[in-house]
């Protein structure tokens, strides 16, 4: 089993490489992959050390497996070149998410529309697998008209250059930025670009992704995106309007019960999730769960989840973990 780790190099790319460590994934030969500048880069995995190829050389190789976090154009460009291969693309960006042939995955919730045909699958925006995951069992319960989320997100979903940036400014450094203002003792209303309706994209992903995911177009979602000077892990402020009525007790039991989920929720005792806590863990982390008291049938959460683990990679390898394992590669 050849797998290539495209973007490598980078802030996802690296944990990628963590998590199919950490999980043994049956690979025989690591191929990483980052831009020409990376070309002979030395990549440590499993004790063996590997050297970063380029995209070219990697088609080449016909690997079985190819991961992709190496941005939206890359993706555009060269999944269709690996895929015609032979390769399974497992995609981070968003090139390929919302396009209607292409399956849009979260294993506990939809992996089992995969067939030995889907050659490019998208992996889902970050903030929106850790919301979906607490989505999915209470919309199979109670229905979803409506949700309100606002995302206090991590500098490391801005990939290493916002890092660099917050450290720069740490250190009283003026360099590159990767954002428009400065991030340290700030929050930016501003997550990827803004588009004509006055949404960024990033806000737009909420509300369109999480429509494919559940496969039910009556879901609203309507989101508020920020970015926050945190590393540990995305949190989302998330108010729900179910069809049905609930009893958080139920609530409760029905997210414990959801592979994935750990439930942190007692605030007698100061409990709940806190993206320092999240960092470096694959669960997604549900607490002060409480009725909102302002209209019927809704309900308050707030989520935290490692993006680049259960937002990106882990998700990503989980996927070719399933694919392996129903033999569709
Ligand atoms: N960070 C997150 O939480 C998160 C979550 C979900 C999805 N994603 C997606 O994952 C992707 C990577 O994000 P990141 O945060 O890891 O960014 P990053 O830290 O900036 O890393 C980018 C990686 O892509 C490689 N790359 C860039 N241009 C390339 C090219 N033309 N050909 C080959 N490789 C190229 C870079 O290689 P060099 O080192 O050689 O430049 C580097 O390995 C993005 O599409 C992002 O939207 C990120």
């Amino acid at each position: 089993m050849k797998v290539a780790v495209v973007g490598a190099t980078g802030m996802v790319g690296s944990v990628m490489l963590k998590v199919l460590e950490e999980r043994n994934f049956p690979l025989t030969e690591l191929i990483p992959v980052a831009s020409e500048k990376s070309v002979g880069k030395k990549i440590a995995y499993n004790g063996k050390e590997f050297e970063v190829v380029s995209l070219e050389t990697a088609v080449s190789m016909k690997p079985e497996v190819a991961i992709f976090s190496a941005g939206g154009d890359t993706s555009l460009e060269w999944a269709p070149k690996f895929a015609s291969a032979g390769t399974t693309v497992i995609d981070n960006s968003s090139a390929w998410r919302m396009n209607p042939k292409h399956k849009l995955v979260i294993p506990e919730i939809n992996a089992n529309l995969l067939s030995k045909e889907d050659r490019i699958i998208a992996n889902p925006n970050c903030s929106t697998i850790q919301l979906l995951m607490a989505l999915k069992p209470l919309h199979d319960t109670y229905k979803i008209k409506r949700v309100v989320v606002s995302t206090y997100q991590s500098i490391t979903g801005t990939g290493v250059k916002a890092v660099q940036q917050l450290e720069n400014e740490y250190a009283g450094k003026k360099e590159e930025m990767a954002y428009p203002y400065p991030i340290h003792k700030n929050a930016l209303p501003h997550c990827d670009v803004f588009q004509d309706n006055g949404y960024t994209k990033e806000e737009m992903k909420l509300t369109n992704e999480t429509k494919k995911i559940l496969g039910d177009d009556s879901v609203n979602v309507t989101a508020t995106a920020i970015r926050i000077p945190v590393v540990g892990g995305h949190s989302e402020s998330v108010n729900i309007e179910f069809e049905k009525d609930f009893d958080v007790v139920d609530v409760r039991k029905i997210l414990s019960d959801f592979p994935g989920i750990t439930v942190q929720d007692n605030p007698e005792l100061n409990t709940y999730p806190m993206p320092i806590y999240a960092e470096g863990k694959d669960d997604v982390f549900v607490g002060r769960l409480r009725r909102d008291l302002s209209q019927p049938n809704t309900l308050n959460m707030w989520i935290v989840a490692d993006n680049l683990r259960k937002g990106a990679a882990t998700n990503a390898v989980q996927i070719a973990e399933y694919l392996l394992e129903q033999k569709l590669l």
